[in-house]
């Protein structure tokens, strides 16, 4: 439940990045050994994984000491079969075709499932592990994959996925030959599962280009290693949207501001201020109304999908009127109803959202369709006159490590209610 708050004030810090961690956990699959992972956030997706990856062979568990410690350990019984009852709470499960194939040269994954947001097709991981010798049957809901041998490929992705992307990497990484992967997605979360690797052994060179060029190395050159996981860029954004929200003045502590360059920009044009500090990002609102603007979401460096349901919140009250386009998925405006249910003045048509400011919302129940529109409307209940009630909130706890804990720290009239 959620009040109208603000104006925030101190300092809140920004765990590690789902989409990073859950990449990272997958690519133990490809060496034995005992690895660390630092900066891992308390996330239900984790845990899930984990319960995969234990499927699979790999167990892990929280070093009791440090919290943000995930152990994960590779003893090299794997058994290359990605039941459908744990892929299908997790769409980044298919992450783990790519390292079973390489290291098994077999994989039995289920057709992957996760946030119920449009069409999410996966032809672009199957035609990239294609072209490094994998096939694949399609039979009774699981992807059936074979590889006797993989070999470097020169791959051409036909728009930068993150998924595909990653899968490609991690059966790279041990095939004969070199990999090249051009129209990369360049994602600082892809980025970082390659820092990941390299630190195993593997050879990966322009990291953070839209180029990835994979020189394979023996199985025996690969073993476990310690990595600390990127800061989630989402999760940063989301405190600084609550403060654009609510004004005030807050320290968020990890955020890299090179990894946000097009979020914070869109914000700065719409009145907040940011200042990069050593450890984190200066974030600042004062009471003046928030100007509206036009985005369109791109894959990385472009203005990400997953920040969109955050800047429409914000829109709702801003002065003016902003059109916000989806470039990567059609169906994900579901939230938009949620909104209006406070008042807000939004239209869809297509990839189109417009959004015209009003004064102010008004409380009211909602619903968190997914993880990220989950959040946002936690920021729109903390703008709104009065109270809202969010449920469905298990969405946000897949992705969040203790939002509603983090808000009030910062002044936030937040409470998680059963
Ligand atoms: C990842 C993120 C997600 C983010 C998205 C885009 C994780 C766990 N999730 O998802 O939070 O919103 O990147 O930044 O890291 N596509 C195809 N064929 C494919 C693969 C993708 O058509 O084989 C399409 C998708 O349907 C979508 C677009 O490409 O329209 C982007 O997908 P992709 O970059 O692969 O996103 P994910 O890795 O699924």
């Amino acid at each position: 439940m959620a009040r109208r708050s603000g104006p925030l004030s101190g300092e809140v810090t920004v765990p590690g990045a789902k989409n990073a961690v859950l990449k990272l956990m997958a690519a133990t699959l490809l060496a034995d050994g005992r690895y660390e992972l630092s900066n891992v956030p308390a996330i239900d997706d984790v845990a899930t994984m984990g319960d995969l990856l234990a499927a699979l062979g790999v167990t892990s568990h929280i070093d009791p000491q440090r919290r943000d410690v995930l152990v994960l350990e590779n003893h090299g019984s794997i058994v290359p079969e990605a039941p459908y009852d744990l892929v299908e709470r997790i769409r980044a499960s298919i992450v783990v075709l790519g390292p079973l194939l390489a290291r098994c040269g077999v994989a039995r994954v289920s057709m992957p499932g996760g946030d119920d947001f449009g069409k999410r097709p996966i032809d672009m991981h199957l035609k990239g592990l294609e072209a490094l010798g994998a096939t694949f049957e399609l039979r009774r809901g699981y992807i059936e994959a074979r590889a006797e041998a993989l070999h470097g490929a020169d791959i051409t992705l036909d728009f930068p996925s993150v998924g595909a992307t990653e899968n490609i990497v991690m059966a790279a990484v041990l095939a004969k030959g070199a990999t090249v992967i051009d129209n990369a997605a360049r994602e600082p979360e892809v980025a970082d599962l390659c820092h990941f690797l390299n630190a195993m052994g593997a050879c990966i060179e322009g990291i953070g280009s839209p180029t990835l060029y994979v020189h394979g190395v023996p199985q025996r050159d690969l073993q476990a290693a310690e990595h600390r996981v990127v800061v989630d860029r989402v999760q940063a954004a989301t405190y600084m949207a609550a403060v654009a929200a609510c004004q005030g003045e807050v320290v968020v502590r990890g955020a890299q501001a090179e990894h946000m360059e097009m979020f914070i920009r869109r914000l700065r044009e719409m009145g907040v201020q940011f200042t990069a500090q050593t450890d984190g990002v200066l974030v600042y609102a004062d009471d003046r109304r928030l100007r509206s603007l036009d985005v369109q979401t791109l894959p990385y460096p472009g203005f990400a999908t997953d920040y969109k349901p955050l800047i429409v919140t914000l829109l709702t009250v801003a002065d003016g009127v902003g059109i916000v386009t989806e470039n990567l998925y059609p169906g994900r405006f579901r939230y938009v109803e949620e909104l209006q249910r406070l008042g807000a003045d939004i239209r869809t048509d297509g990839h189109h959202a417009v959004v015209r400011g009003v004064a102010s919302l008004d409380g009211a129940p909602v619903r968190a369709p997914d993880i990220r529109a989950g959040a946002a409307l936690v920021v729109a209940g903390l703008m709104a006159n009065g109270e809202t009630v969010i449920s469905d909130v298990h969405h946000v706890d897949r992705g969040y490590d203790d939002l509603v804990g983090r808000l009030s720290s910062l002044g936030a009239d937040i409470e998680r209610v059963r």
